[in-house]
């Protein structure tokens, strides 16, 4: 059966009635909100995080509100076994999977941050570069391997890469600056952010090809940044550098994360969907 053959829901190519999407970092600020979208189209959210109690909160919401089967499950995406715990645990309870939403990242809060030196590229440490790495891009490798080869013996499924406007352009370093502060401790943006949200774009090229004859797909997502009560500085601007004037309201990405996940983007594959208030076209 084709893609746009089983859609047949209440939502049109949109729905997403059934479906098991799993989600990394599932309990973060866009997590909830990308469970929540898939839950609203009839699907069925697993969230993975690091510590069992606030995602079960989260899946308890997502219960009562939708009717959804959501699950939470502590999972940390780094470590190989913790995956494939996961997936063996999903399986058994609800039979399939669909959807992997590769979400969960180390995301530096460089605006609210006073101890940033360590951030500067000169200064930066191994360990940090390592422990970025391995939540960012390590994790999606291991879950699209794991995830990914269970969809691709079902004959259907999509992976969906969370990058960054930040894997497009280059992070604008004026954005953090403190007036207060010497030049060799100005915070910036950690290199990690880019090269992370850089390399999931190629890791979406490669999924996209390596598993185009067992019907999954895989693309990536580039949200712009998210007002989460960031200093009032900050936000003037970045909004200056933003053709629609303003950072994204947390909820303002669920849209695309419906298309993407679901039979409306049937078409769509090794592509990168840019959702940043025009940033990074200008
Ligand atoms: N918030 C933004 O403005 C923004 C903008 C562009 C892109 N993004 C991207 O969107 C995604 C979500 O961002 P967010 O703002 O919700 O971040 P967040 O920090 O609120 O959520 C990230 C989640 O990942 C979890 N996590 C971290 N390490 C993990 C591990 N080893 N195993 C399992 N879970 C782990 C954390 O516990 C947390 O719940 C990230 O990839 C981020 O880079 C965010």
């Amino acid at each position: 059966m084709s893609e746009a053959k089983a859609s047949t829901g209440a939502n049109g190519p949109f729905d997403l009635g059934g479906r098991v999407a799993v989600i990394t970092g599932g309990a973060g600020l866009l997590g909830q909100r990308h469970a929540e979208a898939i839950a609203a189209f009839g699907g069925i959210p697993v969230l993975l995080d690091l510590n069992v109690g606030r995602p079960e909160l989260v899946a308890e919401r997502l219960r009562e509100r939708f009717g959804t089967r959501a699950l939470a499950l502590e999972v940390d995406i780094t470590r190989p076994e913790s995956v494939r715990s996961a997936c063996a645990q999903i399986l058994k309870r609800l039979g399939r999977i669909d959807i992997l939403i590769n979400n969960a990242a180390n995301n530096p809060k460089m605006e609210n941050s006073d101890k940033v030196n360590f951030t500067r590229l000169e200064n930066f440490p191994l360990s940090q570069w390592e422990a970025d790495l391995s939540v960012g891009l390590t994790g999606a490798f291991l879950c699209a391997q794991v995830f990914g080869e269970v969809m691709a013996r079902q004959g259907r499924g999509v992976i969906l890469n969370v990058a960054s406007d930040l894997a497009v352009i280059a992070p604008d370093q004026r954005l953090y600056r403190d007036a207060g502060l010497p030049e060799e401790r100005q915070p910036v943006k950690p290199v990690t952010y880019a090269v992370v949200k850089s390399a999931l774009i190629g890791l979406t090229r490669y999924l996209a090809t390596y598993w185009c004859d067992q019907g999954v797909r895989c693309n990536a997502i580039s949200p712009g940044g998210v007002f989460d009560g960031q200093p009032e500085e900050f936000v003037r601007r970045l909004s200056t550098l933003i053709p629609l004037g303003r950072m994204a309201r947390v909820d303002e990405y669920q849209g695309a994360i419906v298309f993407l996940c679901s039979d409306a983007s049937s078409y769509m594959t090794g592509s990168n969907l840019v959702v940043d208030g025009g940033r990074s076209c200008w």
